[in-house]
């Protein structure tokens, strides 16, 4: 599990790397594929919001019920997934606005892309340098053991970076590839 959090950790700073080079070329002026940026966070609703933090929200309550942590780093975890969540909705909410063309200014779009990236990964920084290598850690092979029991969804594949990319995200990946 916790090789699939990293893995996922590793993929999702790929694409907040494109969402970052959007920014760049926005406030040089340059035209971007709005497309590229539904998709991705397209991605981050069905896999991240709906997988990889549940995920993360099993280990992370498992840690803090059986070891010691404090409560600030509980909540501020929790606190960011909820965060994360709202605004994924309202990034893709704007970028549906820009889709269907809707007068939507560039400042704001550019400001609340950069305030998007800059929280996820301020948000992924935390968890791979200060909540993973506490809890790979303190955790033994039978609390994974019972923590793999209690995940509901093992036959979820990722819909991007699994074996079988899905039509939705055949374009995305195509074009990570090629990055
Ligand atoms: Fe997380
Ligand atoms: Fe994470």
């Amino acid at each position: 599990m916790i090789e699939s959090i990293h893995q996922d950790h590793k993929n999702i700073m790929g694409l907040l790397q494109v969402l970052s080079n959007k920014v760049n070329l926005l406030k040089e002026d340059k035209k971007i594929d709005y497309k590229v940026i539904k998709a991705i966070i397209m991605y981050l609703k069905k896999y991240a919001d709906k997988y990889h933090h549940p995920m993360e929200d099993l280990i992370y309550a498992y840690y803090l019920k059986y070891r010691v942590v404090s409560d600030q780093v509980a909540n501020r975890l929790s606190d960011e997934h909820q965060q994360l969540k709202v605004i994924t909705r309202e990034l893709d909410d704007m970028v549906d606005m820009v889709l269907l063309d809707a007068i939507v200014p560039k400042e704001l779009f550019i400001e609340k892309l950069e305030l998007f990236v800059t929280r996820q990964q301020q948000h992924l920084d935390y968890e791979e340098k200060k909540v993973l290598p506490a809890i790979k850690k303190s955790l033994t092979p039978d609390d994974w053991e019972s923590l793999r029991q209690q995940w509901k969804h093992h036959e979820y594949v990722d819909p991007l970076f699994g074996d079988k990319i899905s039509e939705e995200f055949k374009s995305l990946a195509k074009l990570l590839n090629q990055a």
